[in-house]
């Protein structure tokens, strides 16, 4: 074995020099930062509804064709004050391959999460699984728009209204999608945003609730302030919820970026497709022709009999290489062990979950990579599949080998197998 071919899992040399991460944010022009700032510093409004928080809001309504957004401190604390406007109680249908706190922050204000299983090729909750799971105390239906994708929302639309349920959708990763032509966020009865650091488009930290019912807007801004009405009172338990000034200041310098972010993510998205499609094991995205997705995260499908290790295997090695990947969502939130704890050992059956959970790797996607760092990754992932025995066999009872091993935390902690390797040579 060359030098050039030896995984830096088994003692090679790291392929990448300094990390390639999984997401790396872009930043607004000082520039147009420094004549915002200016303007803060002279007025002093630098929370409390300003006038860059009122602005970002009317554009983002502009941009998504909606009549309302409302911004939030982050997209979690959007997701409890939507399910408070919205009087919710009882259970919510929700997907287990999602962020945690999609289900977390329902838990929070004591809403209890029931978990539907997904359908394989959108990744996002199944129709039928969500028909199914109605019971009387549903009081909401919240898929999940995972990776940028759209839920089959014509379908869950009908369903929703045929039984009479709040239809809201988790489009934290969506922002800039589109299905059928209409924008991710103008969909369901209300939809909520994230502007997290590592979205397509953010804000450092940030949310929001996008909606066209105006009752439900207001009672969002109540419920945002403290349950405030007017200057004096407060007409229900509310909480601190509040974008400040300088996040949507961040937000007004990167929304007209948008457009330029996903061409640039898309020619990635592609050029990974064409490079890797004739890897063995390797199965690429489905297309969604009624989804125009913002390439948020490119993910592979890892077949692991045929590539000869699983998605977790390879997580382990390409660490190793310095490439950053993620086995999104793996745990599953369901398989987590505060869920293992609240289920008591009966956990629902989500076999589709549990396999994409078990299959699913996002490789580095960012647009300050260029195609020759494409071509390293590939290099990667073809010489840790070249070499698939010897790392499984170095791997073997450092990464989680079942869902209760991952629960019990008894394996390594992927940055310290490289420096393993290295203390074996
Ligand atoms: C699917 C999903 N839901 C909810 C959230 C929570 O958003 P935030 O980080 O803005 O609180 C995130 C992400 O960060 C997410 O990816």
């Amino acid at each position: 074995m060359t030098s050039s071919d030896q995984p830096a899992i088994l003692g090679g040399q790291p392929l990448f020099e300094k990390a390639q991460h999984l997401v790396r944010p872009i930043l607004p022009f000082l520039s147009d930062m420094m004549h915002g700032i200016a303007d803060l510093y002279s007025s002093r409004m630098l929370t409390n509804q300003g006038v860059f928080v009122q602005r970002l809001e009317r554009r983002i309504e502009k941009e998504l064709g909606v009549k309302h957004c409302a911004l939030f401190c982050n997209g979690t604390t959007a997701i409890m004050c939507l399910a408070k406007a919205l009087g919710l109680k009882g259970d919510v249908l929700v997907p287990s391959f999602t962020f945690a706190a999609t289900a977390q922050a329902l838990q929070w204000i004591g809403l209890s999460p029931r978990f539907v299983d997904i359908d394989r090729e959108t990744l996002t909750m199944d129709p039928d699984e969500i028909e199914a799971a109605i019971t009387e105390r549903t009081s909401a239906i919240f898929p999940v728009n995972v990776f940028g994708k759209f839920s089959e929302h014509d379908r869950i639309y009908g369903i929703s209204k045929k039984n009479g349920l709040p239809l809201i959708y988790d489009s934290a990763q969506s922002f800039g999608t589109r299905y059928k032509g209409r924008a991710a966020g103008s969909l369901g009865d209300a939809e909520v945003l994230s502007f997290h650091a590592t979205k397509v488009f953010h804000t450092f930290e940030g949310g929001a609730v996008v909606t066209n019912d105006k009752q439900l807007y207001e009672r969002l801004c109540k419920v945002r302030n403290f349950g405030f009405e007017g200057y004096l009172n407060c007409v229900e338990p509310g909480i601190n919820g509040k974008m400040c000034e300088f996040p949507a200041l961040i937000g007004l310098c990167l929304i007209d970026q948008l457009p330029s972010q996903i061409i640039k993510r898309k020619s990635l998205s592609e050029n990974y497709i064409s490079i890797l499609k004739d890897i063995s094991g390797i199965h690429l995205p489905i297309e969604n022709k009624d989804v125009e997705v913002n390439y948020a995260y490119f993910y592979v499908v890892i077949d692991s009999e045929k590539f000869g290790m699983s998605n977790i295997e390879l997580y382990y090695a390409l660490m190793a290489e310095n490439i950053v990947t993620r086995c999104y969502f793996y745990p599953p939130v369901h398989r987590t062990a505060y869920y293992k704890r609240i289920f008591a050992g009966k956990l629902p059956d989500l076999p589709q979950t549990d396999w994409a959970a078990t299959h699913v790797l996002c490789l580095p996607l960012h647009t300050e990579m260029e195609i020759n760092d494409l071509a390293t990754i590939k290099h990667g992932i073809t010489r840790c599949q070249q070499n698939a025995e010897q790392i499984k066999e170095t791997l073997k009872g450092k990464v989680p080998s079942d869902w209760d091993a991952l629960v019990n935390s008894t394996f390594v902690d992927p940055h310290d197998l490289y420096i393993l390797s290295k203390q074996k040579k």
